[in-house]
């Protein structure tokens, strides 16, 4: 229905890549599941060779060659993940973080230490991303704009473009392709969190880096907590520098649960998008609800306004879980001026239609029918139909403000 299917990287469909990426050395060391390597230090009596091989990472950032020297500077399990979720994404590389901000702050500082402190970004974003970039805690300096605006906004000093599509919580889509020639040389960040390399591969597109809060869809059932960072080779040395340097690595264990995701990553997100969309039309159809967003690419997640208090719903769902994150196997809605974009500031959050009556809900593999019961009953009572009432109007991908009802 969304054109999933037809996903291939360069060899292989992405179904194929999801099971066997970062697998391929397994069946010749006999082994079926990835080993787990939670060495802090390995071993060399060879203090020369360590000391060249230190050299040699801190000119390229490059993974040393032959065994690993310290956690910090990479780990087999962790490697592995990331190998699989390049070839997923289609770049050369990914580096891997102990979580999606952790990722996002290392791609600022690599830029930063080349003197390139100015963001240009387009809102919504996640609400903390929002807020890292605004409260400029990183010594970084952030426009805000809107897609048609990035190239007007480009300074010297810019060293990075920043947007999510869809967007975290409204669901909003740019263009990528347009994005990214408006960017110039400068470095454009696609979040992909929402959408995954299931759904979308921005570096098709153009963008240089492709970012994932892991604990979301990669991950998938709520247990880890991640980031990911899939570039080139060039910036992934950069990335790997900055992570030795300041310490955000990902646990083995984590590294290990990714894996293991990523392999049923195209199955998880096929049967939640439709049940999305499914659930999608009937909120559309329902006079409680006032306005629905669902991408344009489809997928698991779906925003809505309510005409009554939000609050209720959040307090009336009994299978839902009322809990923020995403990409779980289990459905999941929260309010996100209370929480995710909480920390954004009112009148930016609702000037990027952030509205106080949004809910933002995350559909996992539960059944549809017994997900519109709970939906249903959290909704409260129907009101009654009135002569000439209509329905209310699903957005896919308009500016909030134009695709909203008077
Ligand atoms: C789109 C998006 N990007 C980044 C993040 C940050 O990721 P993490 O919570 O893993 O640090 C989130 C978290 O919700 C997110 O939704």
């Amino acid at each position: 229905m969304h054109g999933y299917d037809e996903v291939r990287t360069a060899s292989r469909a992405l179904a194929t890549e999801a099971v066997h990426a970062g697998r391929d050395d397994l069946a010749r060391q006999g082994l079926h599941a990835p080993p787990i390597d939670l060495s802090t230090t390995y071993p060399s009596y060879d203090s020369r060779g360590e000391a060249a091989r230190i050299d040699a990472f801190a000119t390229t950032g490059a993974e040393p060659d032959g065994p690993p020297v310290y956690g910090r500077l990479g780990n087999p399990t962790v490697a592995r993940f990331e190998t699989a979720l390049a070839r997923l994404e289609g770049t050369e590389a990914a580096v891997a973080f102990a979580s999606g901000m952790a990722a996002l702050t290392a791609v600022l500082l690599v830029r930063a230490s080349m003197g390139l402190r100015h963001v240009v970004a387009v809102r919504p974003l996640y609400g903390c991303s929002d807020h890292l970039l605004t409260a400029g805690l990183l010594g970084s300096e952030v426009t805000w704009t809107d897609p048609a605006g990035i190239a007007e906004a480009l300074r010297p000093d810019t060293g990075l473009v920043m947007v999510e599509s869809p967007a975290n919580p409204t669901l909003a889509e740019v263009d990528l392709r347009a994005v990214a020639h408006a960017c110039g040389s400068v470095p454009l960040l696609a979040d992909n969190t929402f959408a995954t390399p299931v759904l979308q591969r921005p570096a098709e597109h153009g963008a240089r880096l492709v970012l994932h809060s892991a604990t979301k869809y990669l991950g998938g059932h709520g247990d880890v907590m991640a980031g990911v960072v899939a570039c080139d080779e060039e910036f992934a040395g950069r990335l790997r520098q900055v992570r030795f340097a300041t310490g955000g690595v990902l646990h083995p264990l984590a590294g290990y649960l990714l894996l293991r995701g990523l392999s049923t990553l195209p199955v998880r997100v096929r049967a939640a998008a439709e049940t999305a969309a499914e659930l999608a039309r009937r909120l559309t159809a329902d006079p409680r609800v006032a306005r629905v967003h669902y991408p344009r690419i489809g997928g698991a997640m779906i925003a809505f306004e309510v005409h009554g208090d939000p609050h209720e719903v959040i307090a009336g769902v009994r299978l839902i879980t009322p809990a923020v994150s995403l990409g779980s196997v289990d459905t999941l809605i929260q309010h996100p001026a209370s929480i995710s974009h909480r920390i954004v500031d009112a009148d930016d959050r609702r000037g990027a239609g952030v509205s106080d009556r949004l809910l933002r809900m995350s559909v996992g593999l539960e059944d549809a029918d017994d997900l519109w019961a709970d939906l249903d009953a959290a909704l409260g009572v129907r009101p009654r139909p009135e002569r000439g009432a209509g329905n209310c109007a699903t957005s896919h991908n308009e500016p909030a403000a134009a695709a909203a009802r008077p």
